[in-house]
């Protein structure tokens, strides 16, 4: 059962450059899981949360690729707020870990690099629903 102390954060490959930096995520090399789906969540108006859900079984790695965010990881017992703020910096968040994002910066894009292809089913989108969950995966 996934907590959020194994919620480990990464420093992908970094190619300094004067001209500007270069930072790489490669299947089978960077990162644990088969990269299916990369999206962003950028135009993000100031004060607005996102994110309020769990995936039953998709993982994924969130950057801060412009700007920063925080994020709140919570596995049903314990929770604990990161502040996003590197584009060379990944937050690797396993399935079963409630997310909620925050506090934004103007200009800030959150990109997201998941295990598989968008699915409304993956989703648990209530807390209730996912402390049920985090019980059930005990058993
Ligand atoms: P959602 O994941 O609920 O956003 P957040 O939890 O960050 O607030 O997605 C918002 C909407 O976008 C929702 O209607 C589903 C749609 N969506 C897709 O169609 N495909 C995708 O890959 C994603 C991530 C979202």
């Amino acid at each position: 059962m996934n907590t959020i102390f194994n919620c480990d954060i990464i420093e992908l490959k970094k190619i300094n450059n004067r001209a500007g930096n270069i930072s790489v995520v490669e299947n089978d090399l960077s990162i644990p899981f088969k990269i299916n789906r990369v999206y962003y969540i950028y135009d993000v108006p100031g004060g607005s949360d996102r994110g309020g859900h769990a995936h039953k079984t998709l993982e994924q790695y969130v950057v801060a690729v412009s700007g920063a965010f925080d994020i709140i990881i919570d596995d049903g017992r314990n929770k604990k707020s990161i502040r996003l703020d590197r584009p060379y910096i990944a937050l690797h968040i396993k399935k079963g870990i409630w997310r909620e994002m925050r506090n934004f910066t103007s200009g800030s894009v959150c990109m997201v690099m998941a295990s598989l292809p968008y699915d409304k089913e993956d989703y648990i989108d209530n807390y209730k629903a996912f402390k049920k969950f985090k019980i059930d995966e005990k058993k």
